[in-house]
């Protein structure tokens, strides 16, 4: 099988794998990481393009928030599939090291592996969580968790450990205070330092009109 088959394969694995998904969650969220990888590797000519590209179309095939907590469903679903296409070793090793370590609570607890494809998918899938995208998304999981929009009464908390990040019933603006604002200053690569940079500054704007028209300023 060529690289490009591989790609092909996968993509209709993942298609037809998050059917139903959360809007936050679905084909979309892969296909417009995909593309940000994509842009992003450009700029990083020693990365390898399969794993950019397996890594992450892969890496919310079993997002552990939907399978009670579980964080070891999809790097095992994306092993066996990959698997199933004879895909070498040692690149199902390194896509599968890429889905264990992505997610932003990794990030804190230290990452137990690192490579430039890694910093590459994680910072393209953060871009998906800051800007106009980022908001809608946030809001979307709030809908979804059944949260209040917002709540001047409830602060946001910084720091928190992951079994109190997973346990809060906070309003979705608190998450932008606990993630979403912090995220440009871990971005890793040059093209997604720029890229969150401009999508930092429109939560901002965001941000400040929202408090304005919650003050009845606007
Ligand atoms: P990703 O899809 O990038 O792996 P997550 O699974 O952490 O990231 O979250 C998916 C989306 O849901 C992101 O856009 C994130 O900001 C949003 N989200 C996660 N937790 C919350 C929360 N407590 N409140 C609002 N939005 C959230
Ligand atoms: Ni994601």
């Amino acid at each position: 099988m060529t690289n490009t088959e591989i790609v092909e394969e996968t993509i209709a694995f993942v298609k037809e794998t998050l059917k139903g998904a959360e809007g936050g969650h679905d084909w979309f969220h892969i296909q417009r990481v995909f593309n940000n990888a994509i842009a992003i590797a450009k700029d990083e000519r020693e990365a390898d393009p399969l794993i950019v590209s397996l890594g992450a179309l892969l890496h919310d095939i079993a997002d552990p928030k939907f399978y009670d907590g579980d964080e070891s469903v999809g790097p095992r679903m994306a092993r066996e599939f990959l698997e199933s296409l004879a895909v070498k070793e040692p690149v199902i090793n390194h896509v599968v090291h890429i889905i264990e370590n992505i997610s932003f609570k990794n990030d804190f607890d230290q990452r137990s592996f690192s490579s430039l494809e890694l910093n590459i998918v994680q910072d393209a899938d953060r871009l998906d969580a800051i800007g106009a995208i980022g908001i809608a998304r946030a809001f979307n999981y709030g809908g979804f968790k059944n949260r209040e929009l917002y709540n001047p009464d409830i602060a946001p908390k910084l720091n928190m450990s992951k079994e109190e990040y997973k346990k809060s019933k906070a309003p979705t603006i608190n998450h932008f205070y606990e993630k979403l604002l912090l995220l440009k200053d871990r971005m890793k690569t040059t093209s997604g330092k720029k890229i969150a940079q401009e999508r930092h500054q429109f939560m901002e704007r965001f941000l400040s009109q929202f408090y304005d028209e919650w003050d009845g300023k606007k």
